[in-house]
C-alpha cells in the first residue's frame, strides 16, 4: 500500500517509519512512503505556503496554490484524509476501511490550519486522532498510517494478533503479563500459569469486559455479548452512579398555561413510569411531590396497593418500581429526606424545555462528575414547567431535550427517561 503524505516537514516521518514492524514491512514492499511537499510548489522567489487570514485574526493560513499544485501532481492518491481536529474521530473501523485500499493521501495542516476551500476541489474527508490541538498533522499522521498499516495482511508476524486487540471485538483487550512470575512482590494471575487454556481464554474474556465496562461502557451494548458475558458484567456492574441520583415530580408550585403559579394533580401514569425509569437505571428514589394533603394521600394509596396491597402479588416487577416512590408536601422536605438518607445535601438541578439558561446550565458531564460523589435531585415540573418561586431553589440547570427545534413539548415521563439516560447512559 502506498500512503502519499502531503506536508511540509517530511523529515518528521523518517525514523518513526523506518523502525520496528514498519521499517519491515516497506523492506518487503508492504508499505512504501511517497513525501510531496508543499513548499516545492511554491511560485514565489521565498517559496511561500502561507499567508494572513481573511477577516484578521492570529496566526498564519495554508494557501492554495501551493497544496492544488502538491495534490494534483498525485496519480492515484486513494482516499484523500485531511488531518485536522475538526474533523470525524478516526477509529479501527475507519483503518479497516482503509487497509482495503492500494493508496491513501494524508494532507498535513500547520500553522492556524488549510484555506477551508480545498475541499471545495478536492474529496478530502477531514479526520481528528482526539480532542485536542498538536502542532501539526504529521504526529496525526503518523497515527493513522501505524493504525491502517498494520492491518495490512503480512504486516503482523501472526496475523490472529490484530484480531485480539482492543476494539477488534468491539471490547477492549484483557491484561497480559510476562516474566518473571513475581516482580517487586506483584505476582502474575495464577490462571495464566495453569496450562488450562479453556479457563485462560474464559478468564481474559472476563478481564476485556471488566476493562471495558471500566473505561468504555458505551462499547458494550454493540459488543456482541453472549448470554455468559451479561451474567459476569450484571455482578461486575454493582450499584452504579444512579444510586446517587434522585428524581423529584413536582406538582405544586408549577406554572398554568396562562404563566400563574398554581398546582397540578397526580398522574397515574407519571407515578407508574418515572417510578419503573428510576428503578431500571438503580436511583435513589423517586419523590412524588405535592402541597396538597388529599393528592399525598391518594399518591399513597397508589403506592401500598403495588408494594404491599392486591398489586404487589400480581405483579412483583412494579411493586420493585414504586417502592421507590416517596410521597412529600415540597421540595424542602425532599432535600431534608435525601440529606438524611445519604448524610450529605444533594446538589438540586433544574430541568426545562428552555434553551435559554439563567447563568447558563449544568452540563451533564459535569452532573456525572458530581454523581460519582455526592447525591443529586433532578426536579421535573408538571403543568407548563417549574413555576418561580421553585427555580429559586435550585443550585443549577440542566440543559434542555432538543432545544433547537421549534416544537419540544415531550411529556414529563418522557422527558425523565431521555434526561436519566443522558445522564447514566445505557452501560453506566
Ligand atoms: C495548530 S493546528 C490548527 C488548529 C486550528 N486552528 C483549530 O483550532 O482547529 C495545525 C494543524 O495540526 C493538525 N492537527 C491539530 N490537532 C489535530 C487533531 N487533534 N487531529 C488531527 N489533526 C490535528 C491539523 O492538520 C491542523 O491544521
Amino acid at each position: 500500500m502506498t500512503f502519499h503524505i502531503v506536508t511540509l516537514f517530511p523529515e518528521f516521518f523518517r525514523e518513526a517509519l523506518a523502525c520496528g514492524l514498519m521499517g519491515k514491512a516497506v523492506e518487503a514492499g508492504l508499505a512504501a512512503f511517497d513525501f510531496i511537499n508543499p513548499r516545492d510548489f511554491a511560485t514565489d522567489r521565498h517559496h511561500t505556503v502561507d499567508d494572513r487570514p481573511y477577516g484578521g485574526g492570529p496566526g498564519m493560513v495554508m494557501m492554495l496554490g501551493p497544496l492544488t499544485a502538491a495534490l494534483s501532481g498525485i496519480a492515484r492518491p486513494g482516499p484523500m484524509l485531511l488531518l485536522s481536529p475538526g474533523g470525524r474521530p478516526f477509529d479501527q473501523d475507519a483503518a479497516r476501511e482503509l487497509a482495503c485500499g492500494p493508496d491513501m493521501t494524508l494532507v498535513c495542516g500547520r500553522y492556524e490550519g488549510i484555506d477551508a476551500r480545498l475541499a471545495d476541489i478536492f474529496p478530502l474527508r477531514p479526520v481528528s486522532v482526539g480532542d485536542f490541538v498538536i502542532n501539526g498533522g504529521e504526529a496525526a499522521a503518523l497515527c493513522v498510517i501505524e493504525a491502517v498499516a498494520r492491518l495490512l495482511p503480512g504486516f503482523m508476524g501472526k496475523t490472529e494478533s490484530a484480531d485480539e486487540e482492543s476494539f477488534a471485538a468491539g471490547l477492549l483487550e484483557y491484561p497480559h503479563y510476562t516474566r518473571p512470575e513475581t516482580f517487586a512482590g506483584l505476582p502474575v494471575p495464577d490462571i495464566l500459569l495453569s496450562g488450562d487454556h479453556a479457563r485462560i481464554a474464559a478468564w481474559r474474556r472476563e478481564q476485556s469486559l471488566a476493562a471495558t465496562l471500566g473505561a468504555r461502557p458505551e462499547l458494550l451494548p454493540e459488543a456482541g455479548l453472549t448470554a455468559r458475558d451479561v451474567a459476569f458484567l450484571r455482578e461486575k456492574k454493582g450499584p452504579g452512579l444512579g444510586r446517587n441520583l434522585y428524581t423529584a415530580l413536582l406538582h405544586g408550585p408549577v406554572l398554568n398555561r396562562e404563566g400563574k403559579t398554581g398546582t397540578t394533580s397526580l398522574t397515574n401514569l407519571d407515578v407508574h413510569d418515572i417510578a419503573r425509569v428510576s428503578r431500571s437505571y438503580g436511583l435513589g428514589g423517586y419523590f412524588v411531590v405535592t402541597p396538597l394533603a388529599d393528592q399525598r394521600a391518594l399518591a399513597e394509596k397508589l403506592v401500598s396497593h403495588w408494594t404491599r396491597g392486591p398489586g404487589a402479588a400480581t405483579n412483583p416487577d412494579r411493586a420493585e418500581a414504586l417502592s421507590l416512590v416517596c410521597p412529600c408536601a415540597d421540595l424542602d422536605a425532599v432535600v431534608a429526606e435525601i440529606t438524611r438518607e445519604r448524610g450529605m445535601r444533594p446538589f438540586v438541578a433544574a430541568t426545562s424545555a428552555k434553551a435559554e439558561g439563567p447563568g447558563g446550565f449544568t452540563g451533564f458531564a459535569r452532573l456525572r462528575e458530581m454523581l460519582a460523589a455526592r447525591p443529586v435531585l433532578l426536579v421535573f415540573g408538571t403543568g407548563s414547567g417549574l413555576a418561580p418561586e421553585a427555580m429559586s431553589l435550585m443550585d443549577g440547570f440542566l440543559p434542555p431535550i432538543r432545544p433547537f427545534d421549534a416544537y419540544n413539548h415531550l411529556s414529563v415521563r418522557s422527558a425523565a427517561a431521555i434526561l436519566v439516560d443522558r445522564l447514566l447512559g445505557d452501560a453506566g
